[in-house]
C-alpha cells in the first residue's frame, strides 16, 4: 500500500510526530447563554492523566470538543496542537451516549449495570472510529507515533493503519478490559479485536486485562500467540502489557503544601463547624462509582450511634446525563441525601453535603487536605486516580483512604484499608475502623502510599508505555 502525501491542516504550522487521540479533546467547548462560547477543562481520569505529559512533548491531541455539532478550527494552545473532531446531535446520541456509554461502558465494568445492543449504535460507533481515523492521518507526520485512548476508539488502530501504514500506533484502555465470558456478549466481538489488533502495542491497567485480551484475540481472530505478552496478526506482532495508570503527584504534592490550600483546607473545616471528623467522596456522578454504597454505610453509622461526631461531604461532577442509568441513579443519590439529613440533620448542621459541581484543582486539593477519611468504593474501576489525588495531598501524613478491592488502584496501594462493595457491613465497618484508627498506625499506611505514588507518577507510567512501544526518549 503506497502512503498519501500529507500536508498540515490550515490554522497550524506543521505535522505532529507525536498525536494521542481521545474521544474529548482536553479542553470542552462551551456555549454561555450570551451566545459566546469558552473553553473549559473536560470531566475524567483520562483527561487528569494525558494532559500534562502531552504539553511537555509539544504533541498534537485529535478528539471531540465534547458539544454536538460544534465546528472549531484546529488551534494552539500551550504549545499543544488540539484538533477538534465535529459530532452531529445523531453522532452523539448513538456513538457517544449510545454505544460506547450505554453498550461497552456498562459491559467493560462487570455489567453493573445493564448494556444494550442495538445494531444503528454499532454502525454509528464505526462511523465515528471512521472519522477520526480520518483526521488522525491528516495531522500525523511521515513515520509518527499515534497514540489512541480508550473504548471509545477501539476500531480505530486499524482503520488508521489501512491508511497510513506508516506510523507506529499504541492503544491504551482506561477502563478495565472484562472478563473473556462477558466480553463474549458482544455481537461484534470479532471486529473489536481487529480493531484493536491494528496498534503494534495493546495497553491496559492490568495484567488480567492482557490475558482476556490475548485469550480472545487467539480465539475469534487468525492471531496467533508468539512470545509472552505478544500476539503474531497478519504477519505483525503485536505487543500487549500492563501499564497501571497514575497522577502528576508531584505537582499535586506542592499545589497541596501551599499557603492557599491548607488555608483554604482550614476554612473548609471551619464552615463545616469543625467536626471531630471529615468523610470525603470525590467522583464523576457513575453508577460504577459505589456513591450509594458509601451512603448506605454511612447512614448505617449514624443509625447505629457510631459516626462520633463526623460530617460527610460527596462531590460529584455532573457526567453523561442524557443516559438513562446516570437520571436513575443521581434521581436515587439525591433522594439517599435528602433522607439521609431529614432523619440525622439539625438545623445549620447537615451531616452529609452533596454537591453537584465540578471543582476547579486547587478547591479539590483542599478538600483532601481537609478529610480525614476518603472513601473511594467502585464496584469496578480501570484505576481510579481520586485515590491516587488523595494520598498525593496528605505530606502531613494524615488521613485514611478506604479503597474499593475492585478498583484497579487496589493492586498497588495495599496499604489503603481495602473493601468489598458489594459487602454493606464490610464497607461500615472499614469507615469505622477508619474513622477510630490510631493515628501511629495511619500514617504508616500513608507513608507506605505516598511512596508508591510519589515514585509512580504519570510521567514514569507514559514513558514505559512508550519505551514498550518503541519511541526514543522526548
Ligand atoms: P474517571 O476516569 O472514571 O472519571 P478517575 O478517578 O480515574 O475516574 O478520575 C476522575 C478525575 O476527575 C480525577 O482527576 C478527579 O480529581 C476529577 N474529579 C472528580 N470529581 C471532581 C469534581 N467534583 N470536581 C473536579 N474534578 C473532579
Ligand atoms: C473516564 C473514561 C474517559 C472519559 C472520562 C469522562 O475517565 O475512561 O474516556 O473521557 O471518563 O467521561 P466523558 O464521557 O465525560 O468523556
Amino acid at each position: 500500500m503506497t502512503t498519501p502525501a500529507v500536508t498540515p491542516p490550515a490554522g497550524t504550522s506543521a505535522l505532529a510526530d507525536f498525536v494521542v487521540v481521545a474521544n474529548r479533546l482536553p479542553v470542552d467547548l462551551e456555549k454561555l447563554p450570551d451566545g459566546s462560547q469558552r473553553w473549559k477543562r473536560s470531566p475524567g481520569g483520562l483527561v487528569t492523566a494525558l494532559e500534562p505529559m502531552l504539553r511537555s512533548r509539544e504533541g498534537a491531541w485529535v478528539g471531540w470538543p465534547g458539544i454536538p455539532d460544534a465546528h472549531a478550527e484546529p488551534f494552539e494552545e500551550d504549545g499543544l496542537t488540539l484538533h477538534p473532531v465535529e459530532l452531529s446531535a445523531q453522532d452523539v446520541e448513538d456513538y457517544y451516549e449510545g454505544f460506547s456509554n450505554g453498550t461497552l461502558w456498562p459491559l467493560y465494568h462487570d455489567v453493573v449495570a445493564p448494556p444494550a445492543f442495538h445494531r444503528h449504535w454499532w454502525q454509528a460507533y464505526v462511523r465515528v472510529n471512521q472519522r477520526f481515523a480520518e483526521a488522525t492521518a491528516e495531522v500525523a507526520a511521515q513515520g509518527a507515533t499515534v497514540w489512541v485512548q480508550d473504548y471509545q476508539l477501539q476500531l480505530l488502530p486499524t482503520m488508521l493503519r489501512e491508511l497510513r501504514p506508516d506510523l507506529r500506533i499504541g492503544f491504551f484502555l482506561h477502563i478495565p478490559f472484562p472478563p473473556t465470558e462477558l466480553f463474549q456478549q458482544l455481537p461484534w466481538r470479532q471486529r473489536i479485536v481487529e480493531g484493536l489488533l491494528g496498534a503494534d502495542l495493546v495497553g491496559f491497567h492490568t495484567p488480567g486485562g492482557v490475558r482476556n485480551f490475548r485469550w480472545l484475540a487467539t480465539r475469534f481472530t487468525d492471531a496467533t500467540p508468539g512470545a509472552r505478552n505478544e500476539v503474531t496478526y497478519q504477519g505483525r506482532t503485536v505487543k500487549l502489557g500492563a501499564f497501571p495508570i497514575s497522577i502528576d503527584s508531584a505537582t499535586l504534592d506542592t499545589l497541596s503544601r501551599s499557603e492557599e490550600v491548607q488555608q483554604r483546607a482550614k476554612q473548609i473545616r471551619a464552615d463545616l463547624g469543625n467536626p471531630d471528623r471529615v468523610i470525603l467522596g470525590v467522583d464523576r456522578l457513575d453508577y460504577t462509582k459505589g456513591i450509594d454504597v458509601r451512603l448506605r454505610a454511612f447512614e448505617e453509622l449514624l443509625a447505629e450511634e457510631r459516626s462520633g461526631d463526623a460530617v460527610m461531604i460527596q462531590l460529584a461532577t455532573p457526567s453523561r446525563e442524557r443516559v438513562e442509568h446516570y437520571q436513575k441513579m443521581r434521581a436515587d443519590i439525591e433522594q439517599s441525601v435528602g433522607r439521609i439529613n431529614g432523619t440525622y440533620a439539625q438545623v445549620g448542621r447537615p451531616v452529609l453535603h452533596y454537591l453537584h459541581q465540578s471543582l476547579p484543582r486547587e478547591e479539590l486539593a483542599a478538600f483532601f487536605a481537609a478529610a480525614d477519611v476518603m472513601l473511594v468504593t467502585p464496584l469496578r474501576d480501570g484505576m481510579n486516580l481520586v485515590a491516587k489525588e488523595y494520598v498525593a495531598c496528605r505530606a502531613d501524613l494524615g488521613g485514611v483512604l478506604v479503597l474499593s478491592e475492585f478498583a484497579g488502584a487496589a493492586i498497588e496501594l495495599k496499604d489503603a484499608v481495602l473493601v468489598n462493595p458489594h459487602d454493606t457491613d464490610g464497607v461500615k465497618d472499614a469507615l469505622y475502623r477508619a474513622l477510630t484508627m490510631p493515628p501511629e498506625e495511619s500514617r504508616k499506611r500513608m507513608r507506605a502510599l505516598r511512596r508508591q505514588v510519589l515514585n509512580n507518577d504519570v510521567d514514569r507510567w507514559a514513558r514505559s508505555f512508550l519505551d514498550a512501544l518503541g519511541l526514543p526518549p522526548s
